[in-house]
């Protein structure tokens, strides 16, 4: 084939390639007119509403204690909304009973939580490679990937370690590789580098948009930090009210 040739197959198949690219994303989350309140009772925020699709991450900031990571419970069907709905992969949480919402959770959702939680009598490989042994039950394999996931977090070789061992900003890493580990379809992380250097917390953001973007998973990362901001595609601020956008300024 020469040159014009192969020019011509590209302008043939340009129009198919535009087609695809004005196709809707299917949204892997989709949450709507979400409410929550809390003992006391205080309402924290109410009216939300969020879709993520797939290939997309979204920035979460706001005010310390507006709800953040509560929210993040409520998309994980950790914790229950008084009001709205929250769909995953089109699956709604609210009329799960718990068993099924503890798989959906188990199967489709990687979460790094604010304080880790790290379980303290597995080791690190094994913490890291349990989401992933709960889906295939083969532990072998899962500890294989966990190995790859605890490298690419800059701790390779450290998985026969244990929590008690390890840093603030280490914890945090072992946390983001076992929320990853299993390819969920669904990333929540709860800052994810606030306990890293700058060096580290780009190494971690790159694994998180490759994780989101590559595999084409959603992310939801709550964060105070600049850099995390920088790497989503939306940056979206939490009130009383819902979202409403980020003003950096
Ligand atoms: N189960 C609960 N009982 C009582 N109050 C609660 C409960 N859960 C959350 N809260 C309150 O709700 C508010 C929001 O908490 P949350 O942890 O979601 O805030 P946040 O935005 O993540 O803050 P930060 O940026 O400090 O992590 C806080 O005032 C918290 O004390
Ligand atoms: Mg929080």
């Amino acid at each position: 084939m020469n040159t014009h040739d192969g020019l011509k197959g590209h302008l043939a198949v340009a129009p198919v390639i535009r087609h695809f690219r004005c196709m809707p994303v299917p949204s892997i989350l989709q949450v709507h007119a979400l409410g929550k309140s809390v003992p006391g009772p205080r309402r924290l925020f109410q009216g939300l509403d969020l879709a993520v699709a797939a290939g997309e991450l979204v920035a979460v900031v706001g005010e310390s204690g507006v709800g953040k990571s509560t929210l993040l419970n409520l998309l994980a069907g950790l914790d229950l909304a008084d009001e709205g709905h929250i769909a995953i992969a089109g699956t709604d949480l609210g009329a799960l009973d718990d068993i099924a919402r503890t798989r959906l959770r188990r199967e489709r959702i990687g979460f790094v939580f604010q304080a880790f939680h790290i379980l303290p009598y597995l080791t690190l490989r094994q913490n890291v490679a349990l989401p992933l042994a709960l889906v295939s039950n083969d532990a072998a394999a899962a500890e294989t990937r966990a190995e790859a996931m605890l490298d690419a977090v800059g701790l390779g070789g450290r998985g026969a370690g244990y929590a008690r061992d390890l840093s603030g900003g280490e914890l945090q890493r072992v946390a983001i590789a076992r929320a990853l580990v299993h390819r969920p379809a669904l990333i929540l992380a709860d800052e994810p580098t606030g306990n890293l250097d700058p060096g580290t917390a780009a190494k971690v953001l790159a694994l998180f948009a490759d994780a989101v973007r590559k595999h084409g998973a959603a992310g939801v990362m709550v964060t105070h930090s600049d850099a995390c901001a920088a790497i989503a595609d939306r940056v979206l601020r939490l009130g009383p009210d819902g979202f409403v956008p980020h003003d950096p300024g």
